[in-house]
């Protein structure tokens, strides 16, 4: 399993480039299945989640061509199963995406039921309940979740989720646009990445409206089309880079991001006292402000609020900051596991149920440490660059899930991080990862 070494305390300086959004790219990707037409993708990210989804796409029987590294052609015509095995979902939980296209163009679909993960139990149950509603037949088949359609298709419903779900809305979204009537979500999930779905389904030809607003809906149609789309800029790894910067207190020029989708992000950043000016459309800029870093409290909760994908990295650059900070987790019951290894490096932090407190400034020391999951690797990153001496971060197979190229961008940024390759790396197929 490959690593990172990182050496602490070069300032990140120079500019660096955002690339395409890991959760909308798999969405957009699994709405392919629901044409026979061309879909074609844009500025999807080279990372390897992207790849584990072309691979259930390709077992399906799609095909996907690759014009350029980051375009996507993908062709659905001759679909021949309708299953998303446990080799994928285990390794990727948003194969789970593929149920709600599959039930809606082909009536059935057999999908094995993502099992705990690293930071948290993660049911699908209010996706199920909602196929259910829109009148699918679900159930579990020896580990898979079969879901079948009545014999005439799905029928639009009201749906009602109790809990806000990205992937839940997004699933319901897609199986909405081809069955017999209108279906509205209630307490629909508004991220960016919902949004983006949506725009790719309407060019496809589907009615969907009130994306990004807690009322989604779809009237459904015939058939959908080809269509072509631009994944929009990945807010959490601007987020990440916004930190870098800020936590070594270098300065960083960054591109090819949305600073709208990041406003609550660039908020609490400004808060606790880094400098980000919006540079335009497409850029920020962002430094530690001349004042130093200072502590502030932070709840995770969704979209328009703070993310807890940011939650790992915030964590990190409180252990930065001077006071103390209290993180509250409201999404994820377990996602803390990162605190443990920062506290090795000599971060002074309590976890208590879904808090953390974090006291702060403390000197980070470089130290052999473990990444959990993929924002957690993201935190342990951001702790290797500020820390003194040298940090090994082990299981970067997590981090090489949603960050594209981490490594090189932040090297051409100046911070000293190399990838140390296991001799005996396993291929993609039989790495042990836990599904996020
Ligand atoms: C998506 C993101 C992930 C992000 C998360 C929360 C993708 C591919 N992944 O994950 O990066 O951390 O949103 O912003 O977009 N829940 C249920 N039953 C369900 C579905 C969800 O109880 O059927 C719960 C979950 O356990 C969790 C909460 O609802 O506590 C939110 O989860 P959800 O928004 O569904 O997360 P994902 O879509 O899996």
């Amino acid at each position: 399993m490959d690593k990172f070494r990182i050496r602490g305390g070069n300032p990140i300086k120079g500019r660096v480039s955002i690339s395409g959004a890991k959760n909308s790219a798999l969405p957009c990707m699994a709405a392919a299945i629901l044409t026979p037409e061309t879909v074609t993708l844009h500025n999807l990210p080279y990372v390897r989640d992207i790849i584990t989804m072309r691979r259930l796409l390709e077992d399906i029987g799609a095909h996907v061509l690759t014009p350029e590294l980051r375009t996507h052609k993908i062709s659905a015509a001759n679909v021949e199963l309708m299953a998303a095995p446990y080799e994928l979902v285990k390794t990727m939980r948003a194969s789970v995406l593929a149920l709600g296209p599959l039930v809606a163009r082909f009536g059935k679909a057999r999908v094995s039921l993502p099992g705990g993960c690293a930071i948290g139990a993660r049911p699908i149950d209010l996706h199920l309940a909602a196929l259910e509603k829109m009148g699918a037949e679900v159930f579990l088949e020896a580990g898979d979740v079969v879901a079948r359609s009545p014999e005439d298709g799905l029928v639009g419903a009201e749906i009602s989720f109790d809990k806000i779900s990205v992937t839940g809305t997004e699933n319901l979204m897609m199986a909405a646009t081809l069955a017999r009537g209108t279906t509205t979500i209630h307490n629909a999930a508004r991220e960016p990445e919902v949004r983006d779905l949506a725009e790719l389904l309407n060019k496809m030809g589907a009615r969907v409206r009130g994306a990004g607003t807690p009322t989604i809906q779809i009237e459904g149609v015939e058939g959908l089309g080809g269509a072509e789309h631009t994944i929009i800029p990945d807010r959490i790894e601007t987020g990440t880079f916004i930190v870098a910067a800020a936590i070594t207190k270098g300065e960083l020029e960054i591109r090819d991001c949305n600073p709208e989708h990041c406003n609550r992000i660039i908020g609490k950043l400004r808060e606790v006292g880094v400098e980000i000016e919006e540079v335009n459309q497409s850029t920020l800029q962002a430094r530690c402000g001349a004042r130093g870093l200072h502590a502030s409290d932070l709840m995770t909760e969704p979209y328009p609020a703070f993310p807890t994908d940011m939650q790992a990295q915030f964590m990190t650059l409180m252990t930065q900051a001077n006071g103390r900070s209290t993180i509250t987790e409201t999404i994820f019951e377990n996602r803390f596991m990162h605190a443990s290894e920062l506290q090795r490096m000599g971060a002074r932090i309590q976890v208590t149920h879904d808090k953390a407190i974090v006291d702060g400034p403390a000197k980070l020391i470089g130290a052999r440490v473990q990444a959990s999951d993929l924002r957690a690797s993201a935190s342990l990153v951001l702790a290797g660059l500020v820390a003194d001496g040298e940090t090994l971060i082990d299981r970067v197979y997590h981090i090489d899930r949603g960050y594209e190229k981490i490594e090189t961008k932040l090297k051409e940024v100046g911070a000293d991080i190399e990838r140390v390759r296991d001799s005996v790396t396993a291929p993609l197929s039989t790495q042990p990862q836990e599904s996020l």
